[in-house]
């Protein structure tokens, strides 16, 4: 794992940034898995501009999202859907048809089983994560198989309370999400994971310092050939050295 450290989040942004430019400049048809919550809108605001200034296409680019939650309309203001669009997919030239978040109403076997095979045809060229306070990626949380693929998964309490903030109140809160797999994750090529604030502290310390656990899902990264793990001094401020 390669592991920067940031003073300044415009810069963390900026940083990561440039890794979608390198891999969407020297690819024709690239292909992207991208994540929601907070951690990675400012990448997001610096691709739109970069794509308004003409510097990366989106024409030709395919998306796949981590996760959705069940049991609200993708229409619904806090859909995962709702929020690609509004903070990337509603700004940039990026073909509609291109888009791919996990289905989460209907038959959830199948939706699952369908996203699955999407994303087993795929090549996601660049991954970027966030982490959950309690170590989760995507929505695979604590104990969750490293086999795992596309799967229902009951949400756990405390990312329902770190969640509550976008929703009027707790009950709001969906309580289960279709999510990518720990198995799906490590199938992309390259992965960029984004945490700032004291609260991602305890979680990225295990994720680098400690052993390979299912107690941490996101420890599973440290597995895989090409990771990037971008943070402020406050989510790195647990770390040995
Ligand atoms: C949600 C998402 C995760 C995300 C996590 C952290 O639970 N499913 O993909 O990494 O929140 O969110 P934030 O970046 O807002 O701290």
């Amino acid at each position: 794992m390669e592991v920067k450290v940031f003073s300044n989040t415009d810069e963390l942004n900026k940083y990561c940034e440039q890794m979608f430019i390198d891999i969407m400049t020297n690819n024709d048809a690239p292909t992207l898995g991208l994540a929601t919550g907070s951690s990675p809108v400012g990448v997001y605001q610096e691709l739109i501009k970069a794509n308004q200034e003409g510097i990366i296409d989106f024409s030709n680019t395919t998306t796949f999202n981590l996760d959705e939650y069940c049991g609200i309309d993708r229409n619904h203001e806090q859909s995962y859907w709702t929020f690609m669009h509004q903070n990337l997919f509603n700004h940039v030239n990026i073909n509609e048809n291109n888009i791919n978040l996990p289905e989460a109403s209907g038959d959830l076997d199948q939706a699952c089983s369908e996203y699955n095979n999407k994303l087993n045809n795929a090549n996601i060229d660049i991954q970027i994560l966030g982490i959950g306070s309690n170590g989760h990626i995507a929505f695979n949380e604590p104990g969750t198989s490293f086999e795992s693929t596309v799967h229902k998964v009951e949400l756990d309490e405390k990312t329902r309370q770190d969640n509550a903030r976008f929703f009027k109140s707790i009950d709001e809160v969906p309580t289960h999400a279709i999510t990518m797999g720990l198995s799906n994750i490590m199938q992309a090529k390259k992965i960029v994971l984004i945490a700032t604030g004291e609260n991602k502290a305890d979680a990225i310390k295990g994720m680098i310092e400690g052993e390979k656990t299912t107690s941490l899902p996101a420890s599973i990264l440290q597995d895989h050939p090409d990771v990037t793990i971008l943070l402020d001094e406050e989510a790195a401020s647990k770390l040995s050295k």
